[in-house]
């Protein structure tokens, strides 16, 4: 056995598969008190205390008591130069960006003040567990460049972009499509593919880019394996209205990108919250995806996110924060609120169901299942220490529920970046609560 191997003890729950299509009994794996098997930053085996134990003889084993391990978190989206505006007031969508978020956005052309908000941001997404996600840079090639270098060093696995913007945007926050293609391209060769780093096109939304600007994203695309696109798709009512004012040739606003390429497999759509059945289809039969973000479309007041509908389509849905629209970088949080907006649609959210959107689902939209999402052997060591005691109220409550489910749908709606004790990355312990 070699030095690098590393046992954790604890409870530990991880999804296996997505409880809408094998039932919850087949979609998860539980122990009790299970161990959790390291080595140079992969798993190894996960099991029964009682069965792996005794084959590990001078290994190190970590113990947490009334703890359970579960795989990080995946974010499949978050702006993450919005981290200083989250909770801002009183706007929808379109003055929302206006008002707050383009004054902000527009700091970070200076490249010490994007690397201080992604240090900032990226120990935020760990405090609360979140080890994966899909996120917004600004339009400015330097806080991407930020962003990565951060990233890198605590060897996360990352996804990231530059805007993409060359119209109704202040000119401060403009690129052209040129220069925005250029740009791009010379970030995807720098960081798409280091380490555990990927690189998404990223154009605002179709109302920020010209045709001009989406041909050219389209064609960045397809021009490298494994490349993501990522924007924003039918979150708010007037936005819709607008989209088919500047685009009347197209069908409807996913047509305006699938027109340009912009879709198909690692294509994220964030919110997709006014879709129709034949977009819902589109994104289905094309193996897009689409971020589902609670906290955010209840906070701008987007509407209700149809999950039902979009499953029924085959889309791959995510869970988002969408931070700085979204109200909490906690996964928890956005699970709260995802149950809330199941039930205002007369549907359940089961907590398996949420176990998996936040973990194992979100991997899958983003085709990354191989890599991370739960504990199969060889995938990344991105795991959380989950302490359910993190409160009196949580302690307490934990003392009267009766199973697993009990458990955990209480996790989900209490919890919140107090309950994450530790994170870990590639094998790393990369944030300690206490
Ligand atoms: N649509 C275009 N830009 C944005 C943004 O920054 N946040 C959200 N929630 N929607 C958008
Ligand atoms: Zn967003």
């Amino acid at each position: 056995m070699t030095q690098n191997l590393k046992a954790y003890r604890a409870a530990i729950l991880h999804s296996l598969a997505d409880p809408t299509e094998v039932g919850v009994e087949a979609s998860y794996q539980y122990f009790a008190d299970g161990i959790l098997l390291v080595e140079d930053g992969r798993v190894v085996e996960v099991g029964a205390a009682e069965a792996l134990l005794p084959r590990l003889q001078g290994v190190e084993v970590g113990e947490y008591r009334d703890a359970l391990i579960t795989p990080g978190f995946i974010d499949t989206h978050i702006h993450y130069p919005q981290t200083g505006m989250i909770a801002s007031y009183g706007e929808q969508l379109l003055d929302w960006l206006n008002t707050y978020t383009f004054p902000t956005e527009r700091q970070f052309a200076d490249k010490a003040h994007a690397a201080d908000v992604a240090g900032i941001f990226l120990k935020e997404l760990l405090r609360n567990g979140t080890t994966t996600a899909l996120v917004f840079g600004s339009v400015h090639k330097a806080s991407v460049d930020a962003f990565f270098e951060a990233a890198q060093a605590l060897d996360l696995r990352m996804i990231a972009g530059k805007v993409l913007m060359d119209r109704n945007a202040p000119d401060y926050l403009t690129d052209t499509a040129e220069s925005g293609y250029a740009e791009s391209k010379e970030l995807i060769e720098r960081w798409h593919g280091k380490g555990r780093l990927h690189y998404a096109v990223t154009p605002r939304f179709a109302p920020t880019s010209t045709p001009e600007q989406l041909e050219l994203a389209g064609k960045l695309f397809a021009e490298y394996p494994d490349l993501y696109m990522h924007t924003h798709l039918s979150e708010n009512r007037k936005e819709i209205e607008w989209v088919k004012e500047l685009f009347p040739a197209r069908k409807g606003y996913l047509d305006v990108y699938d027109h340009h390429g912009l879709i198909g497999p690692r294509a994220v759509f964030a919110h997709g919250v006014h879709l129709c059945d034949e977009e819902c289809a589109r994104l289905g039969e094309t193996g897009s995806a689409v971020a589902f973000c609670p906290t955010s479309n209840l906070f701008l007041g987007s509407g209700l996110f149809d999950l039902q509908k979009l499953e029924r389509h085959g889309v791959r849905v995510g869970l988002g924060t969408d931070v700085g629209a979204g109200t909490s970088f906690s996964q928890l949080q956005s699970l709260n609120e995802a149950y809330k907006i199941m039930q205002l649609q007369g549907n359940k959210l089961d907590p398996f169901k949420s176990l998996y959107l936040a973990t194992l689902g979100s991997a899958r939209a983003l085709y990354l299942d191989q890599h991370i999402g739960n504990f199969e052997a060889g995938k990344d060591a991105d795991f959380v220490v989950i302490d359910y005691n993190a409160t009196p109220l949580l302690s307490y409550r934990m003392q009267q529920a009766r199973s697993l489910e009990e458990r955990l749908f209480a996790l989900t709606i209490l919890g919140d970046d107090r309950v994450i004790r530790e994170t870990f990355a590639a094998g790393r312990s990369v944030h300690q609560r206490d």
